[in-house]
């Protein structure tokens, strides 16, 4: 259904996305949230939409992802401008938390799915909004106004990309403690952009419950994943590696680079192999996490003592991910991927593995100098990335009426 259909249907003659939004559940118009009626403090923890950057990038990762990515139908720019304003007013929404309301009987369709019944809790829920190359063609006159790095994801040599689960025009990348608070919101935006947006891919991840040992989750190859990453604490940081600068143009500052990679695990093959073989082809104990030869997960490896590779391979997965030189520190990217699983192929096999997520600043300098290292990397004949896409991540929406990617259309 189209925005403005839906709009009709909700009475309103000719209203924008942002007056609609005052009719919706908690939107502008709903008044002071009622109390939550539960005493779950997970279910009423509120991470802020509106921020100088967007959330989901930083954040810690709570339990559940979903990752969709759209192709725009739009038929104007003002249309498309209506759609992705109609995101952040529905993500402010239920990223605070509101009385649902599901409305009177037999009255048109109810404007809550209900699915978290009568009351929807923020969960920890982040809605982050990302935009592909291609929604910089000639459609909507934004060719001019292209983030100075952003381009179509390549196909890496060892890729064996599917085309309909790569790129996209847009990307909603939704996190939350639970699915059905996930669902509940893809739901809730899907009904406000439906006429604007198309889908074109969607993947869901999770990770493995915290209380279940210290340290980063694992992927599903067995090990500790997440545990090398950058300080998302350290402010200057986060500036040099993640949020864009003066290198973009004005209304692209304070964005990221998001790569989503839909990397399939070969779990059958990977349980054959011996616990050392494995050790050796990612460079960290299995059990501890630790780098090989050190003791605790959080030790750095130590490359210098080991010039030869007689520890840590030299083509270890960390190893050449991040040889720990001079020049690399400076392309250092920030992980936040999830695990999925979706199932069996067609030959029996289950197709489970890792959505790589990484943000960066520069996609060449940090993403692909990092991809590039690796290829070839014995860990390739258990790893097959089958899709993805390289996304824009605008700065964050300031609040009031404004939206993410506002600045683009001014
Ligand atoms: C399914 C595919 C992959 C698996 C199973 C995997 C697994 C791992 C594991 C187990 C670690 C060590 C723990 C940690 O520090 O998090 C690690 C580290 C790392 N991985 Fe991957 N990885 C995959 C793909 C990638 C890709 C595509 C990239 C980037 C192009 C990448 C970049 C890194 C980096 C930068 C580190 C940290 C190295 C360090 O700082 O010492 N990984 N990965």
């Amino acid at each position: 259904m189209s925005v403005r259909r839906r709009e009709l249907l909700l009475g309103g003659a000719a209203l924008g996305a942002g007056a609609l939004a005052a009719r919706v559940p908690g939107g502008a118009g709903a008044g002071a949230a009622a109390p939550p009626v539960s005493g779950d403090a997970s279910l009423t923890t509120a991470i802020p939409f509106d921020s100088a950057h967007q959330a989901g990038i930083l954040d810690p990762r709570p339990a559940r992802a979903l990752f969709v990515s759209f192709d725009s139908i739009a038929g104007s720019r003002g249309e498309l401008a209506a759609g992705l304003r109609a995101i952040s007013e529905r993500a402010r929404a239920l990223t605070t938390g509101y009385a649902a309301l599901f409305g009177p009987p037999g009255e048109g369709p109810t404007p809550d799915s209900g699915i978290l019944g009568t009351r929807v809790e923020p969960d920890a829920l982040t809605v982050t909004i990302g935009l592909g190359a291609s929604l910089f063609d000639g459609r909507y006159g934004l060719a001019g106004r292209r983030p100075a790095g952003l381009k179509p994801m390549p196909t890496f040599p060892d890729d064996a990309l599917v085309e309909a689960e790569c790129h996209g025009d847009v990307l909603l990348q939704l996190c939350a403690n639970s699915e059905e608070t996930l669902l509940h919101a893809l739901r809730d935006i899907s009904r406000e952009t439906r006429g604007v947006l198309g889908p074109r891919w969607k993947i869901e991840g999770f990770l493995p419950t915290p209380a279940r040992e210290s340290g980063a989750g694992r992927n599903l190859l067995g090990f500790k994943d997440g545990t090398a990453n950058p300080d998302v604490g350290n402010a200057q940081t986060m500036d040099d590696l993640v949020w864009t600068g003066h290198e973009e143009p004005a209304w692209a500052r304070g964005g990221t680079y998001g790569v989503v990679r839909i990397i399939r695990n070969r779990v059958e093959f990977w349980d054959r192999v011996s616990l050392t073989e494995q050790e050796l082809m990612i460079g960290r104990d299995k059990a501890k996490g630790a780098p090989l030869g050190q003791e605790r997960e959080l030790d750095d490896p130590d490359y210098a003592s080991d010039p030869d590779g007689n520890r840590i391979p030299l083509d270890a997965h960390i190893r050449l991910a991040r040889p720990r030189t001079p020049e690399t520190e400076a392309g250092r990217i920030l992980r936040r991927g999830y695990n999925y699983s979706r199932g069996y192929d067609e030959a029996d096999q289950l197709d489970m593995g890792l959505v790589f997520v990484s943000f960066q600043r520069d996609l060449e300098a940090q993403f692909e100098a990092t991809q590039k290292r690796l290829a070839g990397e014995p860990l390739v004949d258990y790893v097959v990335p089958t899709g993805g896409g390289y996304f824009f991540l605008p700065p964050g929406a300031r609040g009031g009426g404004d939206w993410v990617g506002s600045a683009l259309f001014v």
